[in-house]
Parts: structure tokens; sequence; C-alpha cells
């Protein structure tokens, strides 16, 4: 548990068998670090966060109390499917912090995106500490951090602790119980924990979410249509057979309206654009070609179905030149 080096004899966890041996392994090491004392988890509902949480309640059970902060910027189902699976199936500690108005009342006319990105990780990290004091006796801190965070933090990429920057007082010890596994490790150890294939199959979902995919000042009627045209995108990728065949995709809904008609009457309003892109490193992405049925299936239930949205418009640019994400 002590080392950030993933040894070489390491089998590399492609099957049930060793993901059950590695499971074992883990609750052991959980048990010897954190005896009858107390950790704290952030759960976003991501992979590696998601099966961090499993492994630490299978080990410890009620001794882990995990925070899901919903800061309204969350794909549509994300924060119901975190509380029915770890309060309701795994009978996990939960709490559910409600912190949507908080988020987008300090996003409230903010334009800038790296002003965005800043505001939303400075807010998750004073909402997480403030649950955080809250609670008593709480001596560890559970991260669902993964072998390429490590490495890309050696390399200087980036910070890799999940919730980096919390206040000196709040002096956790860390349990990393996934840091030495790869991805797709990740995966295999999620699947065979039993979570559901829809979070450990995720795509991947930048940390201030659908606020990069609002693009300008984020206002509450456009993140609803970011939002629900996300959620017919994933239900239409589903049905074609694209889910976990497409690296990442989604909608944008930008900041300008254009002219359109419905019912013979003229209408003013947003276009939502789609994203789909394979990378394997996200340094560069190419376009995925999709089936004109999907996209006209698409530009259907869209434009009918979600308030606000009168065009649908494919970004087909390969990263270079443009990044995946619009902001
Ligand atoms: P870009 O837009 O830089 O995205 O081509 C590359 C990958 O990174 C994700 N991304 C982020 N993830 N916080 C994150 O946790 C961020 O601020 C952020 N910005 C981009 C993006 O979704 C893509 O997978």
């Amino acid at each position: 548990m002590d080392s950030n080096v993933r040894p070489a004899s390491m089998e590399r966890i492609t099957t049930k068998a060793l993901a059950e041996a590695f499971i074992e392994e883990q609750i052991a090491a959980i048990k010897a670090q954190v005896g009858d004392k107390k950790v704290l988890l952030a759960l976003s509902g991501g992979v590696d966060s998601s099966v961090c949480a499993a492994l630490l309640i299978k080990a410890i059970g009620k001794q882990l109390t995990c925070v899901h902060v919903n800061h309204g910027l969350l794909r549509k189902g994300e924060p119901e499917q975190v509380i029915r699976v770890f309060r309701e199936e795994l009978g996990a500690n939960l709490i559910y912090v409600d912190a949507v108005d908080r988020f987008l009342d300090k996003l409230a006319g903010v334009s800038d995106p790296e002003t965005k990105r800043k505001i939303i990780g400075k807010e998750f990290i004073d909402v997480f500490a403030e649950e955080a004091r809250k609670l008593e006796g709480i001596e560890f801190l559970a991260q669902g951090t993964i072998y390429p965070d490590i490495l890309e933090s050696q390399d200087g990429i980036k910070a890799h602790h999940n919730v980096g920057g919390l206040p000196p007082e709040l002096n956790f010890e860390l349990v990393e119980p996934v840091k030495l596994l790869y991805k797709d490790e990740v995966r295999v150890v999620g699947h065979t924990l039993g979570l559901p294939e829809g979070m450990v199959e995720r795509q991947p979902f930048p940390g201030p979410g659908l606020g990069v995919r609002c693009v300008g000042a984020i206002t509450r009627d456009r993140l609803e249509a970011v939002r629900e045209s996300d959620a017919i995108l994933r239900e239409e990728f589903a049905a074609a057979g694209l889910q976990g065949k497409v690296w990442q995709y989604f909608t944008v809904v930008p900041d300008f309206k254009s002219t359109g008609i419905t019912d013979g009457k003229r209408t003013f309003d947003w276009p939502v654009i789609i994203r789909a892109v394979n990378t394997r490193d996200a340094i560069t992405a190419t376009v995925e070609e999709l089936p004109w049925d999907l996209m006209k299936k698409l530009v259907s239930r869209i434009t009918s179905e979600v308030k606000g949205v009168n065009r649908v418009l494919i970004d087909i640019t390969p990263k270079p030149c443009a990044t995946i994400e619009w902001e």
C-alpha cells in the first residue's frame, strides 16, 4: 500500500478470478491500514471513485462515509443512480449534498471557461470540507486515484489528488486501494464487485461536468437543454450499439440563437451541437462517423423534445485543431 510503483511482477487484472484475488488482498490491506477508524470519500459516481467506494464498503462497511456533491452540472439521472446503488443497494453511509443553487449562483454571469473551472473546483472543495468538518472522528480520506494519475503527476502533467487543496486542518491519511491499477483493470474489479454496467463502463466525464458544455455564462434553461439533449444522445447511442464503442460523445449548447419555424410560427432558439470522438490518450482525437439514420433520429428527437432548441449541428473537427470539449 505504501509504494507508488507498480511492481513489474504484478499481473494485469483481466479476469474475474484475478479481480477476486485483488479484492481479497485489498480488503485485508484496508482493514490493516484503517483498523476501527473512520474514512471519508468524495463519491462523484465516476468509475474510479465508485470502485474505490465499493471496495471500502466491502472492507469496512459503515466506517466509511461517502459524500456525493450534486453541483448541478451532472448528467441526467446521475445523482439518483449514486443514491440507489450506494445507499439502497450497498447500504453505504451516504451524505447527499444538494449544492445546485450554490454552484449556479456562483457561476451566474461568468463566461470565461477557465474562471468557470476554477469556481467549480474551489466550490467543490469548500462544500466537501464543510461536510468533513461536520463529521467527528474521521482520520482517513479515501480516493480513487489510479495508476495513470500517479504517472502523470510524476511527469508534472497534472496533480493526481482527486480532492487536492483541502484546508490544512483536515489532515487526513490517504487510502488509495486502486492506485496501482490501470483503467481497464479498475473496470474488471468494478464488474466483479457487482457495480452496474452503466457505472463501470461509463465514458470519461470532466470534473466541471456539463458546465463546460453550456458555453459561456451558464443559465439554468440552457443547462437543462444540455442535460436533456445529452440524455437523448446517450439513449440513442446505446440503442444503436455504440455505447462502449465510441470513446466520448456529448452535446454542447452555445450561447447564441438562430431562426427556425415550428407549426407555421417563427422561433428563435438555441442549436444543440453533437460531438462524438475516439482517442487513446485524449491528446489527439478523431471524429466518429455517425450513421445517417442515427443522425436523423437525433435531430428529430432533440428538436421535438428539448425545450428552447430549434437546430442540431454536428461537430466534425478532429483534435487538433479543436479540443474535445468546447471550453
Ligand atoms: P480536451 O477538451 O482538452 O479534453 O481535448 C480532453 C479530455 O479531458 C476531459 N476534460 C476534463 N476533465 N476536468 C476534467 O476532469 C476538466 O477541466 C477537463 N477538461 C477536459 C475531456 O472531457 C476529454 O475527455
